[in-house]
């Protein structure tokens, strides 16, 4: 028996299954009920006391080798699964390119974050727009020179239709429908028929704010602007009022703030005078409240209008304005771990 164990091991080493159809032989062939494994422990019985254990021992041997080669067959027929190629899972993968935000809409959503905390809100208006709110509504005389400080892209003559060339045009719109109190930013483009240059463009974009309550004085408005320039540029911040000239503010500002690269003890960015030109900004005039409906008895307010781009100069030092619209992803690119 012990010779007719020792081929069954050698037979059933020597299988080799070369299709599916194989292996349901090879379980029939061995391990099934009347296979010859089993018709080999049916004869088992009949094995003498002494020679029980050395057979019983050689019985289970060839049963587990059966079991095993059973294993391993099927495994060879067996569809590839994931856990069976040969892949790495600790190599890094491939890079998924993360979008960022423009410059300009970064810091257009920082100002407009600063200002919500005092109060502010957002206001739009159209980027076409009539004479009546671009100009005339703020105090624009008709064929006033003032007119010319913005080249203007006019779409249509009588009645005029016209490219905003500021956000303050949104400050008319704001003030015809609500009544105040009233706290509003309006961030957007504007256009101005400009040769394009590294310091000019034909379009960019403006933050105007408006504040129109009882009892808004000039010192309001100082502290609104330090607060923002504060929070914008750093606690060591300083600012300057000089006066200035816009028809739709008196009195009227420009407002600097000390420079931030030399602090103040000047460099080329600020030509040496240890301050950058941030601002325009002023009391709303009187008589644009009047075009606008409002009672001049009973209300005054500030108003503010800055450039986005220029504050973008100033917190990138980028300087050439052509890069924010000409969308080169080299540029994009570098904005990519900023805020968004
Ligand atoms: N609209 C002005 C411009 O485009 C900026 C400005 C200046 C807006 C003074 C204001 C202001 O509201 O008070 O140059």
């Amino acid at each position: 028996m012990l010779d007719q164990i020792n081929n069954l091991i050698k037979e059933i080493m020597s299988f080799s299954a070369s299709s599916v159809a194989d292996i349901e032989e090879f379980r029939i062939k061995y391990l099934s009920k009347r296979g010859k494994i089993s018709n080999l422990f049916d004869d088992f019985r009949s094995v003498s006391p002494e020679q029980k254990k050395i057979i019983g021992e050689k019985l289970n041997e060839v049963k587990k080798l059966a079991q095993a080669k059973l294993v391993e067959i099927n495994r060879l027929f067996e569809p590839k699964s994931y856990k069976t190629l040969e892949i790495d899972y600790t190599l890094p993968g491939d890079p998924m390119p993360v979008g960022s935000r423009h410059p300009v809409s970064i810091v257009r959503n920082e100002i407009i974050d600063i200002f919500s905390r005092l109060g502010f809100t957002v206001s739009e208006g159209p980027e076409i727009e009539d004479d009546w709110h671009n100009f005339s509504a703020l105090n624009f005389p008709e064929a006033h020179p003032a007119r010319d400080m913005q080249d203007t892209f006019f779409i249509r003559k009588d009645p005029d239709i016209l490219l905003r060339t500021h956000t303050s045009s949104v400050q008319v719109r704001v003030m015809e429908r609500q009544k105040p109190p009233i706290r509003t930013l309006s961030p957007g483009r504007v256009f101005r028929n400009e040769a394009i240059s590294a310091r000019h463009h034909c379009i960019f974009h403006q933050v105007e704010g408006l504040y129109i309550d009882e009892n808004v004085s000039f010192a309001d408005m100082k502290q609104a602007l330090f607060y923002f320039s504060v929070e914008m540029f750093g606690s060591d911040t300083k600012i300057r009022l000089r006066p200035s000239f816009f028809p739709f503010t008196e009195p009227s500002g420009e407002m600097d703030i000390s420079c931030s690269l030399c602090s103040g003890r000047g460099c080329n960015v600020c030509k040496n005078t240890g301050w950058l030109e941030i601002m325009g900004c002023g009391m709303v005039d009187p008589n644009v409240l009047e075009f606008c409906g409002i009672d001049t008895v009973k209300y005054t307010g500030y108003a503010f209008g800055m450039g986005i781009e220029r504050v973008c100069m100033l917190k990138y030092r980028v300087n050439d304005l052509r890069l924010y619209f000409e969308n080169d992803k080299r540029f994009l690119d570098q904005f990519i771990t900023s805020v968004i």
